[in-house]
């Protein structure tokens, strides 16, 4: 298949890219680099010895999509491009709600345009809201969330749901990712945020490398077993091979289908640390401080669904996520980090 990538030279992305060429297609990628880096593109290249198509622009500008769709048989599109930072999302709704609607949209009406009818979306668990038990399930309302940045990606989920209602012949699938970490085993690509990280493993990682003095660890007085938060943290190569599966799965089938991409299992903010040091060797100093606002206290995915309908579950044990994001971090060799 020929598909397009926006947000292609991400963190998510970078990795699907990745997958995609592995696998044979063709892949364009549409990325304006407001948060991710140009020699992306040429990392990609050296792990896969494919170069893939590269246009630098905002995904919302429709003229430039629309070249792109007019020079190239676009069979499929996967849609990553997106504001993401939460707590930026609540400091600046507008620029939040602007960004990930208009370039949704202006994808979705070239696509019609251009007779492409096979999307895979970026969504997020934050759709389930704070008022699912988990695990977390594809049938339960998935109609509220805490932040601009998590109710983009409900009224995306909806708009979308809207659009293959009245274009049955269309395929929609919203990925509903949990907590991805990890980088290529390469060494080559991973999580590389601009600024102070927000995340946890990248906090971790520059910790870990003497950036950061310590961690704090947000809150110890959870009703969990340790008192911190848990998560389903997963492997971001897992994460891009759910895409590559979805894109399969829509390749044969018409509809809206919603899939978590988790693991399953919820993992605390103190066993990840742990594990951390452990497979790297390495004591990270924490401090336990105060509660972040907006936190759940525990979430992790119900995975049965990407079992049975993509054929995908998550392999990477959380020794290869904490190996994997430290080998990036230090900008080391594999050799040097895996054993
Ligand atoms: N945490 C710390 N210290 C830090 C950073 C994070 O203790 O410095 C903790 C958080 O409190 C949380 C856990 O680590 O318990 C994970 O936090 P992240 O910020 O890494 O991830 P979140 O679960 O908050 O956010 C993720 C995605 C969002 C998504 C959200 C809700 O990054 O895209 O889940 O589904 F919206």
């Amino acid at each position: 298949m020929t598909v397009l990538v926006t947000g292609g030279a991400g963190y998510i992305g970078s990795h699907t890219v990745v997958e995609l060429l592995n696998a044979g297609h063709e892949t364009i990628i549409v990325d304006d680099l407001s948060n991710a880096k140009l020699d992306v593109i040429d990392r990609i290249e050296t792990i896969t010895g494919k170069r893939p198509a590269f246009y630098q622009f905002d995904a919302a500008d429709k003229e430039r999509l629309r070249d792109v769709f007019a020079n190239h048989k676009i069979d499929a599109a996967i849609h990553f491009a997106a504001f993401k930072a939460v707590g930026e999302s609540v400091r600046k709704p507008l620029q939040y709600y602007r960004n990930n609607i208009d370039s949704a949209l202006t994808l979705l009406e070239v696509m019609e345009e251009f007779g492409c009818k096979k999307l895979v979306f970026s969504s997020s668990a934050t759709v389930y809201g704070p008022n699912n038990p988990h695990p977390y399930k594809e049938e339960m309302p998935a109609i509220q969330s805490s932040s601009p940045y998590g109710w983009t990606k409900v009224m995306i989920e909806r708009i979308l749901t809207d659009y293959v209602t009245a274009h049955p012949d269309f395929c929609a699938i919203l990925l509903r990712y949990f907590n991805p970490i990890g980088a290529h085993e390469s060494g080559l690509l991973g999580d590389d945020p601009n600024g102070i990280p927000n995340n946890l493993m990248p906090y971790i990682c520059r910790v870990a490398a003497g950036q950061l003095e310590k961690l704090t660890i947000f809150g110890g007085d959870y009703p969990t077993p340790d008192g911190t938060c848990q998560r389903d943290y997963l492997h971001v190569v897992d994460l891009a091979v759910g895409h590559l599966k979805a894109l399969e799965y829509a390749e044969n089938h018409n509809g809206v289908e919603a899939i978590n991409l988790g693991t399953g299992n919820g993992i605390s903010v103190l066993e990840l640390v742990t594990a951390f040091e452990k497979a790297n060797n390495i004591k990270l100093p924490y401090v336990i401080g105060p509660r972040r606002d907006g936190d759940l206290p525990a979430f992790w995915a119900d995975a049965e669904k990407a079992r049975n309908l993509l054929g995908w579950e998550a392999s990477h044990s959380v020794k290869d996520m904490c190996r994997s994001s430290w080998l990036f971090a230090k900008g080391g060799t594999p050799e040097s980090s895996f054993s």
